[in-house]
């Protein structure tokens, strides 16, 4: 694959959205091509999934139910955008992929990583992130920056309206994954100022990105 794929993973709240985009701009700015895009969604028939993944109103979603319908927004998305972004040596940036169906679908609604394994692996087609961002903070803070950025007209959606102790599951399902993939996972203290958290960041993908593309004049 001659592009790179980076990911960002964390429970809600912890900076994903924050440094992906922050991370995309300066690549932008470097003269890297960027997709930039996100799990559940990207193209359109994902955001559609993304729709009933995220509806508050489906509270009666049986977890099986759930983790068919991201793997169906993930192998549009990957087919779609991800895989032929990749071909062409474009930067892809993904706000979540599939270490969080790990820690979701997994360590706090109890699918086994084995069963995980095996329908990810459809919907990826084998595909695996080069690098992955877990941005790690106590549940309570990533919770409490969720509820002070939530639109009144919206409300919270239906995975942040779980109790605290499904996301503390959540929060050490990631870690837990990061310790057995500790060359891909890197774990960032979600805590600290959002420029410390972009500029550790870009001093892990340097090295990748010198390697990358030295030969190629995207830049
Ligand atoms: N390092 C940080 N320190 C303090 N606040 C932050 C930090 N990173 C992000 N935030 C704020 O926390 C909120 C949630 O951040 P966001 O990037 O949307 O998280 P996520 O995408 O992981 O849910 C936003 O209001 C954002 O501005
Ligand atoms: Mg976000």
């Amino acid at each position: 694959m001659k592009g790179l794929f980076i990911t960002f993973e964390g429970i809600e709240g912890c900076g994903k959205t924050t440094q992906a985009k922050l991370l995309a701009e300066e690549l932008r700015i470097q003269d890297y091509k960027v997709l930039f895009t996100r799990e559940p969604g990207g193209p359109r028939i994902s955001e559609k999934i993304r729709d009933l993944l995220l509806n508050k109103e489906f509270t009666e979603m049986h977890r099986l139910t759930e983790i068919f319908l991201y793997m169906a927004s993930r192998s549009q998305h990957t087919i779609e955008w991800i895989l032929p972004a990749l071909k062409k040596g474009i930067i892809v940036i993904c706000d979540r992929y599939y270490d969080s169906t790990y820690a979701y679908q997994g360590a706090a609604r109890e699918i086994s990583y084995k069963d995980i394994d095996f329908i990810n692996k459809i919907a990826t087609g084998g595909l695996k992130p080069d690098i992955t961002f877990v941005l790690d903070l106590p549940v309570e803070i990533g919770l409490s920056r969720v509820q002070k950025d939530v639109d009144p007209s919206k409300g919270i959606d239906r995975l942040e309206s779980e109790n605290i102790n499904f996301h503390q599951k959540v929060r050490e399902g990631f870690l837990e994954l990061a310790k057995s993939e500790k060359e891909r996972i890197i774990v960032l203290d979600g805590q600290d100022k959002v420029e410390t958290i972009h500029y550790k960041i870009m001093s892990h993908i340097s090295q990748m990105l010198k390697n990358r593309f030295k030969n190629k004049k995207m830049r």
